[in-house]
């Protein structure tokens, strides 16, 4: 089994869109411990395909874990078939990166498992060609992403802290949060540098108070809960707390498992999808 570990965007900030109809970003990522567990079985059937506990999931090609077995399969030129069993833990569509974990984790599996014996920037170039957060997903851990997301830049590592994330039971559309976006001229800008020195100095109370994700900036009142959440988080002692990528999820960073703990509790009591979980650190590949 490997663990497709969920990310959170500590801050995102969208520089603008480019002629490929992809957007230029800037953001800090961080692992977290919350994760799904990909099972990956080679077979004789020529074929790739999934299994998953989430019925509205799609098992073939649409689904980026089997994308991304494809595209393993082609560079290391091999032609054998590979079973996909995903166990989903990390919410969908809630920007914590599910996905594109779940097709990382499908390429460490794959890479194991056939012996090609892949490097860490290797991989990160397979997934690129599968989904702009899939090259950050391979080794997760605290990074700076730029371009589309697979610029990578190691940045000061977060220490563990516990995390309570809270998914609202309505998606955000991604493409439609970037036109909205795309048609704003001004806006507030995360202090990314502020952020990377916050973690240099290992304050994370800085760190907290500079997460900014600019895609808050363009919810709608409909999406008011989201706001609503990052309240109910501050209120029960987060040190700060933000929507990750293009939501609907919200984490808040907390200095002591108790609170967090608590913090938790109470969300779970309106919201299904609550988890306490901490923020880990990179794999070494
Ligand atoms: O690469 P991925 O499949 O995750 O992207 C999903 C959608 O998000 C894209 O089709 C695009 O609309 C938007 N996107 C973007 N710029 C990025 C990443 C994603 O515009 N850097």
């Amino acid at each position: 089994m490997e663990p497709a570990w969920a990310k959170l965007n500590l801050s995102l900030d969208v520089l603008g869109a480019r002629s490929d109809g992809f957007h230029d970003l800037r953001m800090v990522m961080q692992s977290v411990d919350l994760h799904d567990d990909v099972t990956v079985t080679l077979d004789d059937t020529g074929t790739c395909r999934a299994e998953t506990n989430r019925s509205y999931l799609p098992c073939g090609a649409d689904n980026v874990a089997v994308r991304a077995a494809q595209v393993f399969l082609k560079r290391a030129g091999l032609t054998c078939g590979v079973h996909i069993r995903l166990h989903k833990r990390i919410p969908v569509c809630a920007g914590l990166g599910g996905g594109s974990s779940d097709a990382a984790a499908v390429l460490r599996a794959l890479n194991r498992l056939t012996g090609a014996g892949f490097t860490c920037a290797q991989l990160e170039e397979l997934g690129a060609l599968v989904g702009s957060d899939v090259p950050y997903c391979v080794a997760g851990g605290t990074m700076l992403a730029e371009g589309r997301g697979e610029r990578l830049t190691p940045v000061t590592p977060m220490p563990r802290l516990p995390v309570v994330i809270c998914k609202p039971d309505f998606p955000i559309s991604t493409p439609e949060l970037f036109h909205r976006v795309d048609a704003r001229t001004s806006r507030c800008r995360p202090d990314t540098e502020g952020i990377c020195a916050a973690l240099a100095d290992g304050d994370m109370g800085k760190l907290a108070r500079r997460m900014y994700n600019v895609f808050e900036d363009v919810l709608t009142h409909r999406e008011g809960e989201i706001a609503a959440i990052k309240s109910r988080l501050l209120d029960g002692g987060a040190l700060g707390a933000v929507m990750s990528g293009t939501g609907s999820a919200v984490f808040g960073l907390f200095a002591d498992a108790d609170s967090a703990a608590y913090a938790k509790r109470r969300l779970a009591r309106d919201y299904a999808e609550c988890f306490l979980t901490e923020t880990i650190g990179r794999l070494k590949i």
